[in-house]
């Protein structure tokens, strides 16, 4: 990228050329973009920015339609006033804005009915592009209505000459049954290249850099393996608790949550071998097939924890899990976790995976980091660390090596030092795009390399389900922990007895301070 100030959209117009090379993506064509669920959270706080961005950009096709739909009567203007505080709109921006309100339509109906979605069908019939258009189909609903909205979607509302996609939100499923379930429902209904499953961590700048960082340089590819690597840790930190959302978190856990989908997706990444193209499924086969090496995770590889209030701390810090009204009073749920695991494979075997994450923590953070093993043969009288690579997935993007240099001046002893490439710094003039509006626009030009592919989903479930089904049998307590702490002793004791190191010595200088 240049150091150049870039703008937003010139930044974009260069990804999008890059995205469409080699896909049948046809500016002239014209979509019809459907939010099922229009009327819920995720499409007011992500659905209806993220496509507004887009089209502010100019980013998506010419002519691109919006249809909302859900069970309530709403109407544009009810729908606009409800997403503008998530939408982002400079005073310039006003004018544009009109006109992407100006290409949505709603229509309410009911998600069992095949009748509704007949009328849906005429809708979008009667939108410019007629029965030519292709289709995206955002599934922004609970799982409960997953079954009859993606029936009704085959049978009534396939464009019979433009191309179909439907975009489906996790939770896939509870568990590998379940998941299978679902699978096989949407199997019998869609093709796999019409099924685009979102796990958002796939649409991050830096989980994306990980292939590049592997794959595109030779400084890592000879050390990435369990000659030089101790440990591999991932971790996701949230410094907030479940705010309210309590009840939907409750029936899932921070394992199903997060665990599972995001944390172990980041794994694939890092652990897989080199695919033969960066083709979506040259690239997926190599994801699954690593997943494969993962044996299911044993209870005894994992430590639980709930959060306790801290008398001490301000506002919500002072509730626990437990306080929010609507979680059950004795629930088990684990709010955070961390979990071993072993890719018993030639690169990997005895290598720990150390997946950590959690809400109501001490910071917000996503991170990579692998550990090196000690230097064979010290001749610095023990004073040398281990190196470490950190990819920092967010806040503040950024990739750094923990290493050891001489300390300047009149010294020859070794001091921990870091090669560091932050963002922010390197990239002063680049606007990142969000997670969720580079997948969307993967989804329009048929790129599916960043979503997840059935096999994929089922190896995650097959790692995670007897663990959560002993939880669940056994009702294993989790360690309470308090509210903005670094989560219960007894996970960094794991990390500790697996091999991680943690010296506390390291000392960062920022130098990149504003
Ligand atoms: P640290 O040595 O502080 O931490 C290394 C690892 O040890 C982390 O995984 C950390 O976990 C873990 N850890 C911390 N305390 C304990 C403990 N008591 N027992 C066991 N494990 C523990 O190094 P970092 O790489 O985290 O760097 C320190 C700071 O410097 C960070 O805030 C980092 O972001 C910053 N930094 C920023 C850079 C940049 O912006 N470019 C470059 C280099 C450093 P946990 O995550 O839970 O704390
Ligand atoms: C979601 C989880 O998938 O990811 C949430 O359901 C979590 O519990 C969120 O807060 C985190 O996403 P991000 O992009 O803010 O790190």
């Amino acid at each position: 990228m240049s150091s150049l100030p870039l703008s937003r959209s010139e930044v974009f117009g260069q990804l999008r050329k890059e995205l469409h090379e080699d896909k049948e993506f046809h500016q002239s064509d014209v979509h019809v973009f459907v939010i099922m669920g229009a009327s819920g959270d995720l499409a007011k706080k992500k659905i209806y920015p993220t496509l507004w961005w887009l089209f502010r950009d100019g980013l998506l096709p010419e002519q691109t339609y919006f249809v909302g739909y859900a069970r309530s009567a709403l109407t544009i203007e009810g729908i606009r006033t409800a997403c503008l505080p998530y939408l982002k709109v400079a005073d310039s921006e006003a004018e544009r804005l009109s006109v992407f309100f100006s290409r949505n339509t709603y229509l309410s109906g009911s998600y069992s009915e095949g009748d509704s979605f007949s009328h849906l069908h005429s809708h979008i019939l009667s939108l410019p592009g007629g029965n030519m258009a292709n289709r995206l189909f955002y599934l922004a609903l609970p799982p409960s209505v997953y079954h009859d909205v993606t029936r009704n979607i085959r049978n009534h509302c396939m464009s019979a000459k433009g191309w179909n996609r439907v975009i489906v939100e996790k939770p896939f499923g509870r568990d590998l049954q379940s998941s299978e379930e679902l699978s096989a429902h949407l199997s019998a209904l869609f093709t796999e290249d019409q099924i685009y499953r979102i796990d958002h961590y796939l649409g991050k700048e830096m989980v994306q850099n990980l292939m590049v960082l592997r794959f595109g340089n030779r400084i890592f590819g000879p050390i990435w393996n369990r000659d030089s690597v101790a440990c591999v840790v991932l971790t996701f930190k949230e410094p907030f608790g479940t705010q309210g959302r309590g009840g939907y978190f409750d029936d899932f856990g921070i394992i199903r949550d997060v665990m599972q989908n995001h944390l172990l997706q980041m794994l694939s990444l890092v652990a897989m071998e080199k695919p033969a193209s960066t083709s979506s499924d040259d690239v997926r086969n190599e994801k699954v097939k690593v997943l494969k090496c993962i044996a299911p995770v044993s209870l005894s590889d994992v430590v639980l924890g709930q959060y306790v209030g801290n008398p001490q701390g301000e506002g919500d810090a002072k509730l626990a899990y437990l306080d929010d009204p609507t979680v059950p009073k004795e629930s088990r749920t684990a709010t955070f976790a961390t979990a071993v695991l072993y890719v018993h494979n030639e690169r990997w075997e005895g290598v720990p995976f150390v997946l950590r994450c959690g809400k109501a923590l001490n910071e917000r953070k996503a991170e990579v980091r692998l550990q090196f093993t000690d230097v064979p043969g010290d001749i610095f009288a023990g004073h040398c660390r281990r190196n470490e690579l950190v990819v920092r997935v967010q806040p503040n993007e950024a990739v750094y090596a923990k290493m050891m240099s001489k300390k300047p001046g009149m010294y020859f002893s070794p001091e921990e030092t870091e090669l560091d490439l932050t963002y922010r710094s390197r990239y002063r003039d680049v606007k990142l795009p969000d997670a969720y509006e580079r997948l969307i626009l993967d989804v329009f030009c048929g790129s599916q390399m960043h979503f997840v592919r059935s096999d994929e989903l089922r190896e995650a479930w097959r790692i995670f389900t007897p663990l959560l089904h002993q939880i669940e049998q056994e009702k294993v307590s989790p360690i309470p922990y308090t509210y903005g702490s670094r989560g219960p002793p007894e996970a960094d004791n794991l990390s500790k007895k697996v091999g991680f190191r943690y010296e506390g010595t390291y000392k960062w200088v920022n130098p990149h301070r504003l």
